[in-house]
């Protein structure tokens, strides 16, 4: 295999609470960034928008969890609350992702905008490994809440998609299985 082949096949998530720091400089974030321009992309729409949490707004964005969490449930606990702060916190570099997705366009359907915003994602956490960080895309449940729309204020077509989390990590990420090549691939027969 190639070099590149090898770091696709090695790519693996980490979980936010063991990212520690250092977490990427500014120079290490706009070259991830760079990367992520580099997608596919049909039409150049460039759906896809990458928002850095500078480390001082993190508490802000904690109370945004917040409020998301008793958005989607009322009667969220203390600890639920906390735990959804906790979140805000969490990993040494948070980048919230969203898309702009025109529903309307005549040329690119929604699926393929979708497709180039997950490409646009893959090449960030690919370049993040290369730079020598671990990732995980993270969202749950409350990145649709009115709350945390109104944070990234967002708009008509504009949809929160998650998070990137980043850090240093030094241990074994874990394996998660992946599927066979062969599960995955198959031949056309037209006369079938
Ligand atoms: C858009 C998107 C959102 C995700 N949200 C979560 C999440 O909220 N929680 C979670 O544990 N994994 C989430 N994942 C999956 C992880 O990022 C990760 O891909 C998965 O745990 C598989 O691990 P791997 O990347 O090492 O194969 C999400 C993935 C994508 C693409």
């Amino acid at each position: 295999m190639t070099a590149i082949v090898d770091a696709i096949c090695a790519r693996r998530s980490v979980s936010p609470k063991l990212l520690g720091k250092p977490g990427p400089s500014v120079e290490h974030i706009v070259e991830m960034i760079r990367a992520a321009c580099a997608a596919p992309d049909h039409g150049n729409l460039a759906p896809t928008r990458f928002v850095y949490i500078p480390d001082d707004a993190r508490q802000s964005l904690a109370e945004e969890f917040a409020a998301a969490a008793l958005e989607t449930n009322p009667d969220s606990s203390q600890s639920e609350l906390e735990d959804a702060k906790q979140r805000a916190m969490n990993g040494a570099c948070l980048i919230a992702v969203w898309a702009h997705i025109d529903e309307n366009n005549p040329v690119v359907p929604p699926q393929e905008q979708w497709i180039a915003v997950g490409a646009a994602m893959q090449n960030l956490l690919l370049a993040a490994n290369s730079l020598g960080y671990h990732c995980k895309i993270v969202s749950g449940a409350r990145i649709s809440s009115k709350s945390l729309r109104a944070a990234f204020k967002l708009g008509d077509g504009d949809i929160l998609v998650g998070f990137v989390v980043l850090g240093t990590y030094t241990g074994q990420a874990k394996n998660r299985p992946r599927p066979e090549p062969e599960a995955i691939l198959s031949s056309w027969n037209p006369d079938i």
